[in-house]
């Protein structure tokens, strides 16, 4: 059986010290109430990293950031490398979000190459894929992630495989209020769990975690993550909030 995850990115919000508290509250939430259903991640920005490690380390959160160089290191002013996302004790990275996609022009070629210096680095990757409207409106949507899959991720050898997530994250879901049917989720993770066993093998496949994101909510939660190949969420606006994310992982 695939294990469930829940990863919160809380994207570009909270001071340090707003982030550090939502932390320790999560952080003492778990230690009183474990969830021995669903992993728990919590993505924060950089400047967390060190001291919400300090407050997890002993607890049952993992912790993850949101990005991470395309190169190794050297001159590249103000960017972060995955190395040192790994340095603060952080395990996962996530990877080709949308916001990454769109805003920064992040395309496939420089996604597999974060995802290789990640995983190189000793981190597990949360890799993002997903339509835009338009594209779904055109039935192009499984072509799309398709092609980010396959440009992204699938250089990538079988035991590299094992370090990754994938999150179906339908971009016209993200902090719209709008989301993915269960049945659209269900049909579109499956999609993706064939691609890969037709690249990597069933053994592969069957063990690969697929996440969904896009205005996952404790009211929605229950449903989607109740179809067979969907794993678990990506969470973000949700996971802003202690009692809206502690909700979402006990709906697993
Ligand atoms: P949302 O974001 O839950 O606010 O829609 C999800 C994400 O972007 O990962």
């Amino acid at each position: 059986m695939r294990k469930k995850i829940v990863a919160g990115n809380w994207k570009m919000n909270m001071d340090l010290a707003e982030g550090l508290k939502l932390a320790s509250s999560i952080d003492k939430y778990f230690s009183e109430n474990p969830s021995n259903k669903a992993t728990v991640i919590v993505c924060t920005p950089f400047i967390h990293l060190a001291g919400a490690h300090e407050i997890l380390k002993h607890g049952k959160i993992a912790l993850g950031a949101q990005n991470c160089a395309s190169e190794a290191s050297g001159a590249f002013t103000g960017e972060i490398s995955a190395w040192m996302v790994k340095s603060t004790g952080a395990e996962y990275v996530i990877i080709g979000h949308s916001e990454r996609r769109s805003y920064y022009n992040e395309d496939d070629k420089t996604l597999n190459k974060k995802t290789l210096l990640a995983i190189n680095s000793g981190l597990k990757v949360i890799f993002c894929c997903g339509e835009v409207l338009k594209e779904r409106e055109e039935k192009k949507h499984f072509l799309i992630v398709k092609r980010q899959l396959e440009e992204g991720l699938f250089p990538l050898s079988v035991e590299q495989m094992d370090k990754i997530v994938i999150a179906y994250e339908p971009v016209w879901a993200i902090g719209t209020g709008l989301t993915a049917s269960p049945d659209q989720a269900q049909e579109m993770h499956k999609y993706i769990r064939d691609m890969v066993k037709e690249k990597y093998g069933n053994e592969c496949a069957k063990k690969l975690p697929v996440l969904y994101g896009g205005s996952c909510k404790p009211s929605n939660a229950a449903e989607i993550f109740s179809k067979p190949d969907v794993d678990g969420g990506l969470i973000g606006g949700a996971a802003l909030n202690k009692e809206d994310f502690t909700a979402i992982v006990e709906a697993v």
